[in-house]
């Protein structure tokens, strides 16, 4: 009988962006949000039985990078779910988790989708297992993940999900192989969190006709991918992300992630799409990091952007 378990998930990039929650409890979404799955940045968990009588966290350590560092109120979350994975599945053991990311932790992208997503894969193979039950299957995992963060059910699928207040899905557009690169701007650990901006957005006075807006730029949005129109998709993916940092900066106790290099980059890129009629896709989730995502046709064009962002001091993965 084992005693160690690993399990992996992707993180994902939310195109229209969950914000905002019907049932904080549940993580249930205010609105229906689409997401692209990124198969390179990956979250790795590693469960190994804990003969004393509580769960307990550690890095992860035979990654190429530097072990990951999860706050206590982090720690104490990530347990927290793996509680309510046990709980759900009628499991009194007690586990070692592990875990740790194939992307550097400071790099501003450890999003908990990724994290929780592999938790949860982990965590019900493990208890599969242990109890010879029968495993869940990958909506009832997604389910289950969404309750430990709510974009996380999103990175159990590939290549799109929609995740919307009543069900999670796999979607497919006739443009395939996408990539994606996120630059940069700012690693060190967000001030506020996404679930604490995911409260404070509510305060905003644009929040109560957010999910027409949201529900509106997602009807185009499937739309035109499925039109293969790539440049009005350019259009409602900017003003989406947008939208949302909108409701940041308007909430009652306003905060910010757009800074002066996010400006630069998003500027950059509205100048090259201007000049070359073609470009990439753009978005900003909760922190300062900007995410372009390419055609697969496009790749000298990502080379292009890839070095003149280098040029001017830009990491980019
Ligand atoms: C800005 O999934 O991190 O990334 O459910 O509280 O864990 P919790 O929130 P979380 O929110 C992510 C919000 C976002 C946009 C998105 O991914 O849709």
């Amino acid at each position: 009988m084992s005693t160690k378990w690993q399990a992996d998930a992707p993180s994902n990039i939310a195109l229209i962006k969950y914000m905002g929650k019907k049932d904080a409890a549940l993580n249930i979404p205010t609105n229906a949000s689409l997401s692209l799955t990124l198969p390179h940045l990956r979250s790795f968990v590693e469960l190994e039985v804990n003969e004393e009588p509580y769960d307990l966290w550690q890095p992860l350590t035979y990654l190429d990078y530097a072990p990951l560092k999860l706050s206590e109120p982090q720690q104490q979350r990530f347990i927290e779910h793996l509680q309510l994975i046990k709980e759900h599945l009628s499991f009194n053991g007690n586990f070692i988790v592990r875990s740790g990311n194939n992307f550097p932790s400071a790099a501003g992208l450890a999003s908990s989708a990724s994290s929780f997503a592999a938790l949860t894969q982990c965590a019900c193979l493990a208890i599969s297992d242990l109890t010879d039950k029968e495993p869940l299957n990958i909506y009832q995992k997604a389910q289950l993940s969404q309750r430990g963060s709510g974009s996380s059910c999103r990175s159990f699928m590939y290549p799109w999900t929609l995740w919307t207040p009543e069900n999670i899905q796999e979607v497919h557009f006739p443009i395939t192989d996408l990539s994606h690169l996120s630059v940069l701007i700012d690693t060190s650990e967000k001030k506020i969190s996404s679930t604490q901006a995911q409260q404070m957005v509510k305060t905003s006075p644009h929040f109560k006709e957010r999910p027409k807006r949201a529900e509106q730029r997602l009807a185009q949005l499937l739309h035109v991918l499925n039109d293969q129109n790539w440049q009005e998709a350019y259009q409602i993916v900017k003003e989406e992300f947008l939208d949302m940092h909108q409701l940041f900066h308007t909430s009652k106790k306003p905060f910010q992630y757009i800074n002066e290099q996010s400006v630069e980059i998003i500027d950059l890129i509205e100048t090259y799409w201007t000049e070359s009629k073609d470009g990439p896709l753009i978005t900003m989730d909760a922190g300062p990091n900007v995410h372009l995502i390419f055609r697969s046709d496009q790749n000298s064009i990502k080379h292009k952007l890839q070095k003149e962002l280098n040029s001017r001091g830009y990491d980019v993965i």
